[in-house]
């Protein structure tokens, strides 16, 4: 029989809601820690736990065929996907931010300054808009120790409780977009998995409803 394959973030912050969505849908998955590729036991239904950053290739290149992840990973790297549902957890921004001391006026002040990130095309996009050029190092994690290491003027992170800005001695100058969970559908999906998505989106948008 025919399974629809999900992406789920293997861990961090949208594993455990992901998990949870798919529960409060009625189907149960049998989650082995270390277990990479889970079944559903009561649904044509089987989860692969990924990185978060590789899920968009997984989508394109049609190894899942649909997937949840955070809508900001989809502006970074997978614009060509197509979301089928906003799922309203792991809600947080894409923002700028800069050590407390620095006066900050505008984002003209980025102009030649160093920006560390995780996001190099959401902040190019957006600089490049605002007609502001600057020079990006990629990382890809701990961002917002850079400025205080001597490595960036500024950073470009996520930001949700706001508590690793705060820790960091930084300030959020600006948001460049707001991002939550999403169900996201790869352009090669079968016909047959259409119909099963189709089963998953009834379910997922009743139990979106009743969180309301
Ligand atoms: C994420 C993100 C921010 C932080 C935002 O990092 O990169 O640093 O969470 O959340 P907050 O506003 O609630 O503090 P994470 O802890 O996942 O670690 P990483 O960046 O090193 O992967
Ligand atoms: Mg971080």
């Amino acid at each position: 029989m025919t399974k629809i394959r999900i992406a789920v973030q293997k861990s961090g912050r949208l594993n455990q809601d992901s998990l949870k969505i798919l529960k409060d849908c009625g189907i149960s998955i049998d989650n082995g820690k270390d277990q990479l590729k889970a079944t559903a036991r009561n649904f044509p239904l089987e989860v692969l736990y990924l990185r978060n950053g590789d899920i968009p290739q997984y989508l394109r290149d049609g190894i899942v065929d649909i997937a949840v992840l955070g809508e900001n990973v989809l502006i970074e790297k997978g614009r060509d996907i197509s979301i089928v549902e906003k799922l309203g957890f792991s809600k947080c921004r894409v923002s700028l931010a800069v050590p407390k001391s620095t006066k900050y006026n505008s984002v003209k002040d980025f102009e030649g300054k160093r920006i560390a990130t995780s996001y190099p095309n959401t902040v190019l996009d957006y600089l490049k808009s605002k007609g502001v050029t600057a020079d990006l190092h990629i990382i890809n994690g701990s961002v917002e120790i850079a400025p205080n290491i001597g490595l960036a003027d500024g950073i470009c992170d996520i930001v949700s409780s706001g508590s690793t800005l705060f820790k960091n001695n930084l300030k959020e100058v600006e948001v460049i977009l707001k991002s939550e969970a999403v169900l996201a559908v790869s352009p090669k999906i079968s016909e047959e998995c259409t119909v099963i998505l189709e089963k998953l989106q009834f379910r997922i948008k009743s139990v979106l409803q009743a969180r309301n």
